[in-house]
């Protein structure tokens, strides 16, 4: 048997790298800094990230890891239409900066990137580039959909895998999207239901049980409408997808479980800024 990775999981979020990694990946330390993302972190997998701000990392916080694989999803705003594409000079690319010198210094093995699109091209990315030319990487870049993995769900990210080993590019599974009904709740929420006004409201985006298709769902779905995700329509109205649902519809299966202080804006917004896990472990895969 392979010996397995020695992961830290910088960002960590819910843990989507760990959940796509599985068996593959020890997490050596998982890193992120907000309440509801360390309580559902440690909900899910029983033990709570180290909380602490990136941009600051000392080295030797690195090394007593021993760790051989870095994995991260940093803040995806700098690249953002929403967030002003201020790329390297938005404050929150401080912490990725942080990790690029860190790179430099102490490169691992291997390395992975999860971002949006406007990651690609971005000045970000030619840092990163640079980097890991520099510490005798290969590197693959991918930009993944996860309807290209059987889930009806819209979500295209950029994903880089790196190694100093051997790294071979993959064959897509090109599946077909599957029909929502699958996805569905099998008792629903009435509490879901738009009002009169809202379900009339221009630019919602609607689909059917029968729809192989929903749009990206962002970390606003619990507070906005349009632009956020898509809404379902059935016999009886137009209704918001639940969180499991939208849980589903990442991969998450079985469906995580949240902390009860983290309340349902919370749940979706760390969903929303989570991965798609079949697209992440498909990933995950080029490294054995
Ligand atoms: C895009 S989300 C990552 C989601 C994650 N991949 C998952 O599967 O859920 C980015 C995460 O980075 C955390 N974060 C942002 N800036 C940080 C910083 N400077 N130091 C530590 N964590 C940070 C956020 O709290 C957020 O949970």
């Amino acid at each position: 048997m392979t010996s397995r990775l020695r992961v830290l999981e910088f960002f960590a979020g819910m843990g989507g790298w760990r959940r796509a990694f599985g068996a593959r990946a020890v997490i050596a330390a998982a890193y992120d800094i907000s309440p509801p993302a360390l309580a559902t972190y440690a909900r899910i997998w029983g033990e709570r990230p180290i909380a602490r701000e990136l941009a600051t990392l000392p080295a030797s916080e690195i090394l007593r890891h021993g760790a051989d694989t870095w994995v991260m999803s940093p803040p995806c705003q700098p690249f953002c239409r929403m967030g002003n594409r201020q790329d390297l000079e938005d404050p929150r690319s401080r912490a990725f900066l942080r990790l690029m010198e860190l790179l430099g210094e102490h490169p691992p093995e291997h390395l992975v990137l999860e971002s949006v699109e406007g990651f690609l091209g971005s000045g970000a990315h030619a840092l990163l580039t640079d980097r890991l030319r520099e510490a005798g990487f290969r590197a693959l870049e991918y930009t993944l959909d996860p309807q290209d993995f059987g889930l009806p769900n819209q979500r295209p990210r950029v994903f880089v895998v790196a190694s100093r080993g051997p790294l071979a590019a993959r064959a897509l599974p090109g599946l077909p999207p599957a029909p929502l009904r699958g996805f569905l709740d099998p008792v629903e929420d009435p509490g879901l239901y738009l009002g009169e006004a809202m379900r009339h409201r221009p630019g919602l985006d609607l689909v059917t049980a029968d729809s192989a298709r929903t749009a990206c769902f962002i970390g606003g779905y619990g507070r906005r409408y349009v632009g956020s995700g898509s809404f379902l329509e059935t016999e009886r109205g137009v209704r918001r997808f639940s969180v499991a649902e939208a849980a589903r519809l990442l991969g998450w299966d079985p469906v995580p479980a949240f902390p009860e202080e983290v309340g349902l804006e919370g749940r979706y917004k760390l969903l929303g800024n989570g991965l798609s896990i079949p697209v992440a472990a498909w990933v995950a895969g080029h490294l054995g």
